[in-house]
């Protein structure tokens, strides 16, 4: 069996970090968090207006290190929020900041409906890595933590994931 970590970011509502949970459960998986090293502060608009500064700017905040050493694994899972239709800047910050080449990555990421182009630039960002499976959760379009995506189709992506952690 194939080691996995699954290391996400999440702001808003826990949205992602749910996603990555349960993933992380259901595969047996280490699970690490990216946190910036200043938090985000203000009122959700408040942040909403910061992040699309930051995402315009190409802004990458510092993050706090990861205890894990991605080495030590043959998959890792990375999951975010959509900020202004791409990642969130900390995991952009995290993605720029890793050799990923031979590495296969699985990008996911939680939207409110308006998804953009987000798996595509964390592709972009890992370069000479493989991606065989990815997976776009949608939440209400409130800002909310109702999730919009059928649990079923995230379920079948799980699945999908423990199977390729289980080929030779
Ligand atoms: C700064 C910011 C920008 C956002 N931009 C988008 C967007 O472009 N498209 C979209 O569908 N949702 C957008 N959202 C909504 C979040 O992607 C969505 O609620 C997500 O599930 C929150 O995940 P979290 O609870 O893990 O932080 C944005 C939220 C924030 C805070």
């Amino acid at each position: 069996m194939k080691k996995m970590l699954v290391v996400y970011y999440s702001w808003a509502r826990g949205n992602t970090r749910r996603i990555a949970e349960k993933r992380a459960a259901a595969a047996d998986a280490d699970l690490e968090r990216i946190e910036t090293v200043t938090p985000y502060q203000g009122s959700y608009d408040d942040v909403v207006a910061q992040g699309q500064q930051e995402v315009e700017s190409g802004f990458m905040p510092a993050i706090r290190p990861l205890s894990a050493d991605l080495s030590g694994y043959d998959v890792i899972a990375v999951g975010t929020p959509t900020w202004w239709f791409t990642m969130a800047p900390a995991v952009h910050t995290f993605l720029h900041g890793q050799n990923w080449q031979g590495k296969t990555v699985i990008p996911f990421m939680t939207n409110g409906g308006w998804p953009g182009h987000v798996i595509r630039d964390m592709e972009k960002e890992c370069a000479g890595a493989v991606f065989p499976l990815s997976l776009q959760v949608r939440f209400d379009s409130g800002g909310g933590d109702r999730m919009v995506t059928p649990e079923p189709l995230v379920d079948a992506f799980t699945d999908d994931v423990v199977r390729l952690l289980k080929e030779e």
